[in-house]
């Protein structure tokens, strides 16, 4: 799509209002300032999500989702930013200059992809009634157990057994072979000529979310035919395997409702649990679940289920396809089910009751991959809890929160009756970057953390406060420059004000998100805003900011140097330490001569 030029997107937000757009998707209520709602994007009770008129963004407390105009519709509609944009200035009467002509071919060609994919599904479908093997597979689908509703729901159809059925079938129709071959439905000869690709095969479209189909499974039928039992469509331009996952189209609202996803691996292994009133679930199509996938679904709960066969439960290597799910800051329970039995059998052999009784009483990922080391391994030979140790560390590296990691530390050292410290150490020899620090408070109750992103104190009120009140931010300019900002997030947010203020640009928290490619980071803005409810006197916060960021770099540096002196210790290299103490001194008596500064506004905030 073409990229909409920065005034328009400026023009956009200044003719919209925030509390109007979201107020026309969900009930808002005056609260103060500010506006209130049950949140949109996770279940809760008491409202905790807040839409700001004065700063043009919203925030939910809970579930800390956050962002702009644009952000809200992304996320609420699940559009890409281009297409936010040309919505609400459709409704703002804004003219988005039109897209470059390749784009419209481009276009045009994928919608011809779609349109030939959406003719072969009609075309399976009928296959049920009109090809005599299809009449079987339908029979078999429903002695399966599912019901007609299901079938035609998910849009299941038949390709009957000829080489070229599907082929002459969407030339009548008016779909080339070519275009055809591009879905993945037909390959090409090497001799010249197309066939199609599925024969004699139970079809499952893979939908999207915006209802479109993407490709197709093809399950084998008839017992005497070759190839694998599932075929799938090759990635094509429209067929994205590492993005896409299955069902979600029809499960999304419930994932995010019940704030759960369970996560299966077959076609089967959904639609029915689906049918039985297993509705928060998805299917991965038997592959590892990659990142992109994840980020997808953490967008509508962070808690996910992962079934397992129990001969595939047993494995190390499938466990540790499930690191990935922690790394994105998902909490992931796992459940293995008896013997003989998938998520499909299962459900028909104990009912949708036990099936969701078995979920709830999931075991967290880190107990789970234990018992497994604990069965393989003798946890009392020496070599043996240094294999347990060295499986365990990825996960516990993994846990973005500080304190569930040091609780999951503490109950390793507790299994294995070795002491924390020595895991710590392990740890730090994977993640050379970790602190190694640890909580003492991971008592009580341990609490998922939905966010990992920890800034310092003083560069996220100071960025909060320029965001808000742009007059600051020559001041500051003038006594702080881009690299005095540790965090790069934070850094960036400087630049643009920095650069805006040259411009005489007025920048608002609703309109700084614009700037700010990865949208990941949207939602840390209406953090940074929330932060100056606490500030009373801002001129008076500003400079205590702009001296514990100095004076906190000083340390920093004066913590560097110390392991320097350390290093030139060792190798008895005399001058050097000299040299370094002196510059020692320096950092000490400047770090000094800032003490006492900046005791009052930062520390009640
Ligand atoms: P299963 O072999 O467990 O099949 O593969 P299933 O889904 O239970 O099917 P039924 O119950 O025998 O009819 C699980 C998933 O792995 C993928 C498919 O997505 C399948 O649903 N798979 C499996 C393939 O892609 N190719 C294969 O050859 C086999
Ligand atoms: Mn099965």
């Amino acid at each position: 799509m073409a990229i909409i030029p920065d005034h328009i997107i400026d023009q956009v937000q200044e003719r919209v209002d925030i509390v109007e757009v979201v107020g026309s998707y969900i009930p808002l209520k005056k609260a103060g300032r500010n506006y209130r709602a049950p949140c949109p994007f996770h279940h809760e009770k008491t409202p905790s999500f807040m839409v700001s008129p004065d700063k043009q963004i919203f925030h939910c407390f809970g579930c800390g989702a956050g962002g702009n105009v644009f952000g809200f519709l992304m996320k609420y509609e699940r559009l890409e930013f281009p297409e936010a944009v040309r919505s609400l200035a459709q409704k703002a009467g804004v003219v988005v200059p039109s897209e470059r002509r390749e784009s419209a071919q481009e276009a045009s060609a994928t919608s011809l992809l779609y349109a030939a994919n959406e003719l072969a599904t009609d075309f399976f479908q009928r296959n049920f009634k009109e090809d005599k093997n299809g009449r079987q597979a339908y029979d078999y689908l429903i002695k399966r157990g599912l019901t007609q509703e299901m079938i035609s729901t998910f849009k299941l159809g038949f390709t009957s057994s000829g080489r070229e059925n599907l082929l002459s079938f969407a030339r009548q129709k008016g779909v080339s072979p070519e275009i055809l071959e591009k879905t993945g439905l037909a390959i090409a000869r090497q001799s010249g000529g197309y066939f199609d690709r599925f024969r004699n095969r139970i079809m499952f479209p893979i939908i999207d979310m915006k209802l479109r189909i993407l490709g197709f499974g093809g399950r084998v039928f008839l017992k005497e035919d070759e190839g694998p039992k599932y075929m799938n469509s090759p990635e094509t331009s429209i067929y994205n395997k590492r993005r896409h996952l299955y069902g979600l189209n029809f499960t999304w609202k419930h994932i995010r409702d019940e704030d759960q996803v369970i996560i299966v691996e077959g076609y089967l292994d959904l639609i029915i649990p689906l049918q039985y009133g297993v509705k928060n679930i998805v299917a991965s199509l038997g592959t590892s679940l990659t990142q992109e996938q994840i980020r997808f679904l953490r967008r509508y709960t962070k808690n996910a289920v992962v079934i397992f066969d129990p001969d595939k439960a047993g494995e190390l290597a499938t466990l540790r396809s499930l690191d990935l799910l922690l790394e994105e800051g998902l909490s992931v329970g796992v459940v293995r089910l008896p013997q003989g039995c998938d998520p499909d059998s299962f459900v028909k052999k104990y009912g949708p009751e036990e099936f969701k009784k078995r979920i709830s009483d999931a075991k967290n990922l880190f107990d789970y991959k234990m018992s497994v080391l604990l069965s393989k391994y003798d946890k009392t030979v020496l070599e043996d809890k240094a294999k347990i140790v060295e499986e365990m560390l990825p996960i516990i590296s993994k846990v973005p929160n500080a304190v569930l990691k040091a609780g999951y530390i503490k109950n390793l050292s507790d299994a294995l009756l070795i002491e924390e410290d020595a895991i710590w150490q392990e740890l730090k020899k994977i993640r050379p970057d970790y602190p190694t620090t640890r909580t003492k408070e991971n008592k009580g109750q341990i609490k998922v953390e939905t966010r990992s992103k920890k800034f310092r104190q003083s560069e996220k009120i100071l960025a909060g406060i320029l965001m808000d009140d742009n007059k600051c931010i020559k001041l500051v300019r003038e006594k702080l420059c881009l690299e005095e900002f540790q965090d790069p997030l934070i850094r960036k947010i400087m630049d643009i004000l920095f650069k805006c203020s040259d411009q005489s640009k007025k920048v608002t928290p609703g309109t700084l998100i614009n700037y700010l490619e990865d949208s990941e980071t949207h939602s840390f803005i209406p953090e940074f805003v929330d932060t100056l409810e606490a500030v009373i006197d801002r001129q008076k916060t500003l400079d205590d900011c702009i001296v514990r960021i100095k004076q906190d770099n000083l340390k920093e540096k004066l913590n560097r140097l110390q392991v320097e002196i350390a290093l030139a210790q060792n190798r008895d290299d005399e001058e050097r330490i000299n040299k370094l103490i002196a510059e020692c001194s320096g950092l000490v008596r400047s770090i000094k001569a800032y003490e006492g500064k900046t005791k009052e506004t930062l520390q009640k905030i």
